[in-house]
């Protein structure tokens, strides 16, 4: 059975430009629109049933905060239908429900009055909410001088402390401390198992996963994936990384990005000679005496498109263009990964992995490949080191961390590495 129906819902916004700043411009700009209109929502449909509970997700401003106010009835669809079967409760953004100048109590009467309780109803379960929000001390004072966390803790409390048969929360747990969400989290895991219809967006993913039967994706107002969480939340991170990698592809490289590089070829091609005898060192992130020159190092996926934001586990590549300015005899290449805050995460070389590079002549062009089948990292900002030197350890060319990415990840395990790993309960 459907309790909640949307059907061909759009809602619009209307944004006013700039107003008109003096006499004249108002006068001329008189017929002209003063304002655009923004698609909150486009043409959305989605039934939810009888106990599902529902992950929204989406970036933001995507529209999810606007369909749940749509569900409430704080807000009406332009066009379309709504139909929500049931008693609804809802926790949407912080403090909305509440009056700033009346006390904890009295919000929890006000509240769960709005939300269908009679007044004999809500002192039954005043002394409950109270002690669920853990706000005792404080229930006396204006909500005014709450803190988020403590505006939360009462908002939560009332929503579900009604019992209701359908419940909708915006994002505002994130607020709460972690001792308090667990105390949700378990709450909506109880209410869950009576059959109560849950609607719940956060960008917390793993307790996304955790909870949701299902999980929506919404995208510029309209439903791009509907269904089993881990799937949409994987296509939902997939697009993430995309989107972030797009960003800082262009936060970095002023001029168009290079498209594909040719790996294929010779690994050395001889090309004119090149000479180098004085070098102005202006990067101090760089030194050697560059008898070897690592002319460009680019971080790629499988298919070598550059690349700088990944899921933690994703195939990485870092392609390292060299030119030899000098003839060099068993040059060893290396590389590092390093967190921001200086910790070397790993870091290896040609040597250490036996890979002989017995020569290089003078005048040659050519690419060392560092392959990472799949990137373990904890989500971070992660620097690479890259360099080359003679089998002593003298510097030709030595790049301290100049080139960075960015891993994004699904889980909340922490740390910088992911490490295979395997629970057994054993009694
Ligand atoms: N009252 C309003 N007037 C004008 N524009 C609005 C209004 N409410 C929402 N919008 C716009 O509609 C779009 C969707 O907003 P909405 O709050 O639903 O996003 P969201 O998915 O909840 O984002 P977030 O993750 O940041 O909470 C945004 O671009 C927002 O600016
Ligand atoms: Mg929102």
């Amino acid at each position: 059975m459907n309790v909640i129906s949307v059907t061909n819902v759009t809602k619009s916004f209307k944004v006013f430009k700039e107003r008109a700043s003096t006499l004249k411009d108002r006068i001329v700009n008189r017929r002209k629109n003063k304002f655009d209109v923004f698609l909150g929502l486009d043409n959305v449909s989605l039934d939810i049933k009888k106990g599902e509970t529902v992950g929204l997700v989406g970036r933001n401003g995507s529209g999810k905060s606007t369909l749940l106010k749509l569900l409430t009835g704080i807000l009406y669809p332009d066009t379309g239908e709504i139909n929500m079967q049931g008693k609804v409760s809802s926790l949407l953004e912080l403090g909305a429900g509440f009056h700033p100048d009346f006390t904890g109590r009295e919000n929890i009467f006000m509240n769960a009055a709005i939300l269908g309780l009679s007044k004999k109803e809500i002192k039954s379960k005043l002394d409950q909410i109270i002690t669920f929000s853990e706000l005792k001390n404080y229930i006396e004072n204006p909500v005014r001088s709450y803190s988020s966390g403590m505006y939360m803790r009462l908002a939560f409390s009332v929503a579900i402390m009604v019992e209701p048969e359908i419940l909708l929360i915006d994002e505002v747990l994130a607020v709460g401390d972690a001792a308090f969400q667990q105390k949700c989290m378990d709450q909506l895991l109880r209410l869950k198992s009576v059959g109560t219809t849950i609607v719940f967006v956060s960008h917390d993913l793993g307790a996304m996963e955790k909870l949701c039967d299902r999980v929506i994706w919404i995208n510029k107002g309209k439903v791009t994936e509907d269904g089993q969480p881990r799937k949409v939340i994987d296509k939902y991170l997939s697009y993430l990384a995309e989107e972030e990698n797009k960003r800082l592809i262009e936060e970095s490289s002023p001029e168009p990005v290079t498209t594909e590089i040719d790996v294929t070829q010779d690994n050395i091609v001889k090309q004119e000679e090149i000479q180098k005898d004085v070098i102005h060192e202006v990067d101090e992130n760089r030194w050697g005496n560059r008898y070897v020159e690592l002319t460009d190092v680019i971080i790629t996926d499988i298919n070598n498109i550059p690349k700088l934001g990944f899921l933690s586990g994703e195939y990485l590549k870092i392609i390292i263009n060299y030119k030899t300015n000098q003839n060099i005899e068993n040059p060893v290449f290396g590389c590092g990964i390093h967190t921001i805050d200086n910790i070397h995460c790993y870091g290896t070389n040609t040597f250490i992995d036996k890979l002989k590079i017995p020569y290089l002549e003078k005048g040659l062009i050519g690419k060392m490949v560092f392959e990472i089948p799949s990137i373990n990292l904890g989500a971070g900002t992660y620097l690479i080191t890259v360099a080359v030197h003679d089998i002593n350890g003298n510097q030709y060319d030595y790049h301290d961390k100049k080139y960075s990415f960015k891993v994004s990840s699904i889980t909340n395990d922490v740390g910088i590495v992911k490490i295979k790993h395997e629970w057994l309960h054993e009694k």
